[in-house]
């Protein structure tokens, strides 16, 4: 075998009845409804896409402003604002049910029946290959409870999942004591998979106005700041539940999404990177079979969870370990 024929690397990824043909997805609310990132991406590559979440009714969202670039990240309390769900089917499904990545539905909900409306109408459509709950947007009231509340998780899944045949995936927030908990509880109710993280509660102050920066006064902190705080859920919850995670947050280079592999998410979703460069994600799948091929192996699968937290963990290779200054 030459260097130019290496062997095949098989990037496809199973998370329970959801297949994807690589593990690099898109994150909701950071791609908008895909159209317009066609001409710049090729939609078709990527391993799925989530358009912005979408409620029962349109919702207006928060007040301005809405979005605050910190020195690490973005702050943003959008509140939601989307069209519903009848405008979402009718203007947006039919071009995202055309492509050939798998397309990701999510959806917030005030109650329960609100939740398995929204996937039973979903569910009676073409073109959508799973669903993910968004239980835990820091920028609405209500819904969020079925983030922190492991027996409403645990319902609220069982009950969507009772009524729609799609695959489920509940959408986690940080903003908990232990996410494992939350996660297991999701395991409980049926959910093929468990993302993670939403954005980690946050605020930002002008203090010579003496305002917050925010309308909403709060809202969700992402990006690189907040890399560190999700791969710690990941693990946590890899370490403790047996149910496929897809990772999230402050991913924006190849070796983040290894990072996240390797510490158990067996997908990743690209969120705050896409505003600075919505090709990102094109890089990352094409750099992918390079980077597991130099961990040694020839699928997606076999480096996951595959972190050593043991003694002496930091010399996996033949590199020596940095002399401690
Ligand atoms: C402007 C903005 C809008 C977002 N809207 C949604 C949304 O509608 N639904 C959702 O589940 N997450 C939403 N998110 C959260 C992202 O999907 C993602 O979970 C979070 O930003 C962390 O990933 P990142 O650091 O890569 O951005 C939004 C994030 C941003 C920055």
């Amino acid at each position: 075998m030459t260097d130019e024929n290496p062997p095949a690397i098989e990037l496809g990824v199973k998370l329970g009845r959801l297949r994807l043909a690589n593990p690099i997805l898109v994150a909701s609310g950071t791609f908008g409804y895909a159209r317009e990132m066609e001409r710049i991406v090729d939609l078709n590559r990527l391993g799925g896409l989530l358009p912005k979440t979408i409620t029962k009714a349109p919702r207006p969202g928060n007040q301005p402003w809405r979005t605050v670039e910190t020195t690490a990240g973005l702050l943003n309390s959008i509140g939601l604002d989307n069209d519903g769900i009848d405008a979402f089917i009718r203007h947006h499904l039919p071009y995202l049910g055309s492509l050939k990545t798998a397309v990701i539905v999510s959806v917030a909900g005030r109650t329960i029946e609100e939740f398995v409306e929204l996937a039973c109408r979903l569910g009676d459509e073409a073109g959508i290959a799973a669903i993910e709950l968004n239980i835990s947007c820091p920028n609405v009231t209500g819904g969020v409870d079925f983030g922190t509340d492991p027996d409403l998780c645990s319902r609220l899944v069982r009950d969507v999942r009772s009524n729609c045949d799609l695959p489920i995936i509940a959408k986690l927030t940080p903003n908990v004591t232990s996410v494992a908990a939350i996660a297991t509880a999701a395991a409980e109710g049926g959910a093929d998979a468990v993302s993670m993280i939403n954005t980690v509660l946050g605020m930002a102050v002008d203090w010579r106005h003496q305002r917050p920066m925010l309308g909403n006064v709060v809202g969700g902190l992402s990006g690189p700041a907040i890399k560190p705080i999700a791969l710690r859920c990941v693990h946590q919850v890899a370490t403790a539940v047996d149910v496929p995670i897809i990772g999230i947050g402050g991913i924006a280079s190849i070796d983040d999404v290894m990072e996240f592999l390797v510490a158990g998410a067996s997908a990743v979703q690209i969120g705050t990177a896409n505003y600075y460069d919505p090709t990102v994600s094109m890089r990352m799948i094409d750099a992918l079979p390079g980077e597991l091929r130099e961990l040694g192996a020839a699928t997606v699968a076999e480096v996951v969870g595959t972190l050593n937290t043991g003694p002496q963990a930091h010399r996996l290779s033949s590199t020596p370990a940095a002399t401690p200054t």
